[in-house]
């Protein structure tokens, strides 16, 4: 199987989290694939999955042109043993933010992610499409309206409930995005089985057990 865990914080209307399951469900429509979905809050359960997976799909909502701040508590918990011994190297990575203005600065957020990423030594995953709603014939109900490529952006009017906002056409392009990570997990997998690098000994080696990763105090104790 392919493992795939996608970690998000979502507080406010709950978008992010309506989002974080479109992710699941296009990640689970891929063969072979298992996906956890994991809130950052209950991440201290989680820490063995997020070891296991050969994918993790960030998910915040942006605030203050950033990420969430309780998002960058559970990324700050990384810099230890996660970061230090490259627990993470080469796992897939992608993400998903929301917002309620078009832009909202969501481009600044999804750019966090891909820095918080690379500093793990994962590998981001892009957009697979081109964006939507670009020309006098698109529309509010394209594919990737907000026409991100880092990752999916979508947008959730603020006065609206979660049965309106984020629209549909956000929730496809989570699907959308979802599938993309799996299939390209998966193969990379595949491939890797197939084609282990040198590296792969005592890179990636992950601890056994469920405990929160040591921090940089532990390490620096
Ligand atoms: C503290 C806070 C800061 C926000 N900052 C922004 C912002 O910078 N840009 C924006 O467009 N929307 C902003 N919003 C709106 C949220 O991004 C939007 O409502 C989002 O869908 C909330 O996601 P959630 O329900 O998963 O928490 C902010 C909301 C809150 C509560």
């Amino acid at each position: 199987m392919t493992k795939i865990a996608i970690v998000y914080f979502s507080s406010f209307k709950g978008n992010t989290e309506s989002l974080a399951h479109a992710v699941k469900r296009g990640a689970e429509s891929v063969p072979d694939t298992e996906v956890a979905l994991i809130h950052t809050k209950d991440v201290d359960k989680h820490w063995q999955t997020l070891h296991d997976a050969d994918a993790i799909i960030f998910g915040t909502p942006t605030y203050i042109g950033s990420v969430a701040a309780k998002f960058k508590e559970f990324i700050e918990r990384l810099a230890g043993e996660v970061w230090l011994k490259r627990l993470w190297m080469n796992k897939i990575s992608g993400g998903f933010t929301v917002s309620a203005g078009r832009s909202g600065d969501k481009l600044a957020c999804l750019q966090q992610l891909v820095t918080f990423a690379s500093q793990m030594g994962m590998i981001w995953v892009p957009m697979r499409i081109t964006g939507g709603n670009y020309s006098s014939q698109g529309s509010e109900q394209d594919l990737n309206r907000m026409a991100g490529y880092l990752g999916v952006m979508a947008q959730a009017n603020i006065d609206e409930p979660a049965e309106l906002a984020p629209p549909a056409s956000d929730i496809a392009t989570a699907e959308l995005h979802g599938n993309h990570i799996a299939n390209v997990a998966r193969q990379f997998r595949h491939g890797r089985q197939a084609l282990p690098a040198v590296y792969d000994e005592y890179a990636n080696q992950t601890p056994d057990g469920s405990g929160s990763p040591l921090s940089l105090a532990d390490l620096m104790a």
